[in-house]
């Protein structure tokens, strides 16, 4: 069956980051069940390689490579060597990305260093190698950014990856718009998931629970709501691609959803309202 996805970027190449689970895994599955050649990467290298393999035994075509996005000179010799190889990539999505879960002042500056590291400069690190290799090559690529619904919201115990996301969103209107000046036929695409049931907030568990009492509780309530209401993530993968693929700068998982918090930034904003705790945490 011919989709946008399979239309855009069938007999290509496309690079995701942190493509090793969740949303990052299920969209190197339907790219690669779209006929793209898929670059699974990240800093895990079990996870890369169960994804790449995983790809390959369905029938797709794709290759693992050990990426952390947050070191820049490893994003461009990858992406330099990538380049050597198949002479251009379709698509690059800097997916890869990490949750934060304690209060401001809780936070070590290790801790909050390493969410803007992965989260913010690694979208950076991505572009800053990605796009003037696709601006040079035959055809032009896309380069998308995995931001969040956070991206425009305020939450508290979040402060690192919320910040994170309202930089990495920054960036990529910031980047449109110096492509558009240049005339540089490089797609650039915002991706805004809302929630989706992956392991993120599993991971950071790893690294200990928050230290506040109420931050605690407010973690567990999220980790528990993606899990119980988090949209699977092979459907946030397809929807997200679709948009990619149909040309789209904003694309959304939830696009109900997403115009309300847009509402809610917006009436924050031009009201002057102080910040509010969003119900559903209270609830
Ligand atoms: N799950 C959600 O509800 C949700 C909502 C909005 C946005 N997002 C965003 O989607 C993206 C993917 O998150 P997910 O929910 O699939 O999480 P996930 O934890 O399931 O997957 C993230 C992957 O990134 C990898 N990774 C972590 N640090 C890395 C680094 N430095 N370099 C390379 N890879 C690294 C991890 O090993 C993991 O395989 C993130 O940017 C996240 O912020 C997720």
């Amino acid at each position: 069956m011919s989709t946008a996805v399979a239309d855009r970027f069938g007999g290509g190449i496309a690079l995701v980051t942190g493509a090793g689970s969740g949303l990052g895994e299920a969209m190197a599955a339907r790219l690669a069940a779209d006929g793209v050649h898929v670059l699974v990467t990240d800093v895990d290298r079990d996870r890369a390689t169960a994804v790449a393999t995983a790809c390959v035994a369905a029938g797709g075509s794709a290759a693992a490579h050990v990426l952390d996005v947050a070191d820049g000179h490893a994003v461009d010799a990858l992406f330099a060597s990538v380049w050597a190889e198949h002479g251009s990539v379709d698509l690059v999505v800097s997916n890869a990305g990490i949750e934060s879960g304690d209060r401001v002042c809780d936070m070590t500056p290790e801790q909050w260093r390493r969410v803007m590291a992965v989260n913010s400069d690694g979208a950076f690190h991505c572009a800053r190698s990605a796009v003037p290799r696709m601006a040079a090559q035959e055809r032009p690529g896309v380069f998308a950014v995995v931001a969040s619904t956070g991206a425009v919201t305020s939450l508290p115990y979040q402060s690192a990856y919320v910040a994170s996301k309202h930089a990495a969103l920054a960036l990529v209107q910031c980047l449109d718009l110096e492509l558009r000046a240049a005339e540089t036929p490089v797609q650039v695409s915002a991706l805004l998931p809302n929630w989706v049931r992956t392991r993120i907030f599993d991971d950071v568990r790893r690294g200990g629970d928050p230290v506040d009492a109420d931050a605690r509780a407010t973690f567990a309530r999220m980790a528990t709501a993606i899990q119980e209401q988090g949209m699977e993530p092979g459907r946030a993968a397809s929807l997200l691609l679709e948009a990619v693929a149909r040309g789209d700068f904003w694309c959304f998982t939830d696009p109900e959803r997403t115009a309300q918090l847009f509402e809610e930034r917006a009436l924050t904003l031009r009201e002057l309202r102080p910040p509010a705790r969003p119900g559903w945490l209270t609830a």
